[in-house]
């Protein structure tokens, strides 16, 4: 019986975790430069914290979560996106609440979603997510956009689209769900089930419906702008305005609700076509009654997160840092334990190096060494080790040199020996 990963979710192969590690790490670096620090929540959360946040009619939870009971009847969910278990940790620990609301925090991991696999498409992916607690203001907004559109440009990716919409909030968004009722009663009936539930309950939701045809009988709403008041309108302008200060290139899509239901106001993606049907690399927006919600202080958010297998799709390869690799290939039994002693302080001098475990012919070595990518060879034969010497082959120079063992340390750190 051979064993297969189960589809939709991915090994992350040796050749490939270089790039993983390079947007990883600038993200890392880049957060930090706007005051972010790192959050890591579990991977299960008790399914209602996501019926309560993503929104009990939206596909992620009427169709896509992975929920099960465990052995004491409790319904766990693995999490399908990150903001609802930060939101969730920061109210258990009182990292935020009404006399200190502020907190950046940003998270890397995995994601689970029961979608049909595709390509940019899968059941495990993995985000990096970023959110910002405690200002209503459209600065925070246009803030973490910027990060974000600075960080993309910063892992090399140039060709991104942003497109930016406002979905109001309070009874603006009650306005709108009533006139997109009535849009959508004429044809209720072509429906599919869901949506037909989703209109007397929700018909937002109706608007991210994936199935074709309730998407054809639905193209043409309303949209959410025109229903804005004036303080929403205001809060939606000082964005866009704030974006054309920092210079960070949008579009205004008015048809863009986002799939999940604790937005209000401003909400935005960044997509590339050439991405194909899944275009979104990034979506985020505010969230400004989700912490009251899950039953912290009134405490407003904003934040987003990126797909980091679709960004990987989108950026070439990071350029190789340029690094010494070594392989110290010996010949004979007192040879290895020198080589031994020599592979281990290199090692301490923070250079990369390599040993074979087993005595092989001086050829397999070589060959090992060329597999592996390595720039330089140390050889140690009893012959060299009479005489205290070893000898140095420089892949890329092609060059080979005799170095006395006790100066092989600063040789490779220093590339001089005198
Ligand atoms: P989301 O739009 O559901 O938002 O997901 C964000 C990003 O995750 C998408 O733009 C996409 O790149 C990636 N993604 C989503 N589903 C999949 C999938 N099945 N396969 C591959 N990649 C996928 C959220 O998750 C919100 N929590 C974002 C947010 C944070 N809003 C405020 N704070």
């Amino acid at each position: 019986m051979k064993y297969k990963s189960i589809s939709g979710m991915h090994d992350i192969l040796p050749g490939e975790s270089p790039k993983w590690q390079f947007v990883e790490q600038t993200a890392r670096e880049h957060f930090a430069l706007y005051g972010h620090e790192e959050i890591r929540t579990p991977i299960v959360e008790e399914t209602p914290l996501f019926a309560r946040s993503v929104g009990e009619l939206t596909d992620i939870v009427q169709k896509e979560m992975y929920t099960f009971e465990d052995k004491d009847n409790l319904s766990l969910t693995l999490r399908p996106e990150g903001t609802a278990s930060v939101v969730r940790s920061a109210i258990e620990h009182n990292l935020i609440n009404q006399t200190s609301p502020d907190l950046k925090v940003y998270y890397l991991g995995p994601m689970y979603r029961r979608e049909r696999p595709q390509k940019g498409r899968f059941r495990q992916f993995h985000q990096i997510g970023a959110e910002s607690f405690g200002s209503k203001s459209p600065y925070a907004d246009a803030e973490i956009i910027e990060m974000l559109a600075g960080y993309l440009n910063k892992v090399g990716l140039k060709d991104w689209a942003l497109q930016i919409n406002s979905l109001g909030c309070g009874h603006e968004r009650k306005a709108y769900q009533e006139k997109l009722k009535g849009f959508f009663a004429k044809n209720e009936k072509n429906f599919c089930d869901d949506c037909r539930q989703r209109i007397k309950r929700n018909p937002l939701r109706v608007l991210d419906c994936k199935n074709p045809k309730c998407r054809e009988l639905s193209k043409d709403h309303p949209d959410i702008l025109d229903f804005l008041e004036p303080e929403s309108r205001a809060h939606f302008e000082s964005v866009k305005k704030t974006l054309d200060e920092l210079k960070v290139p949008y579009e205004i899509n008015p048809k863009m609700v986002r799939g999940l239901d604790y937005y209000q106001r401003t909400v935005f993606e960044f997509v590339s076509d050439r991405l194909g049907a899944q275009a979104a690399i990034a979506a985020g927006g505010r969230y400004d009654s989700l912490v009251k919600d899950l039953g912290g202080a009134d405490i407003p958010g904003v934040g987003f997160a990126i797909g980091i297998e679709r960004l990987l799709m989108l950026i070439g390869e990071p350029k190789p840092i340029a690094s010494k690799k070594i392989f110290v290939a010996f010949l004979g039994e007192a040879a290895h334990a020198r080589a031994r002693e020599v592979a281990f302080q290199i090692r301490q001098n923070g250079i990369s190096c390599e040993i074979e475990a087993d005595e092989k012919s001086l050829k397999s070595q070589l060959r090992k060494a060329d597999k592996l990518a390595c720039t330089h060879v140390i050889i140690i034969g009893e012959e060299e080790l009479k005489q205290g010497m070893a000898q140095v082959k420089d892949f890329s120079a092609k060059t080979q040199t005799n170095v006395p063992l006790a100066r092989i340390v600063s040789f490779f750190k220093g590339d001089v020996v005198d």
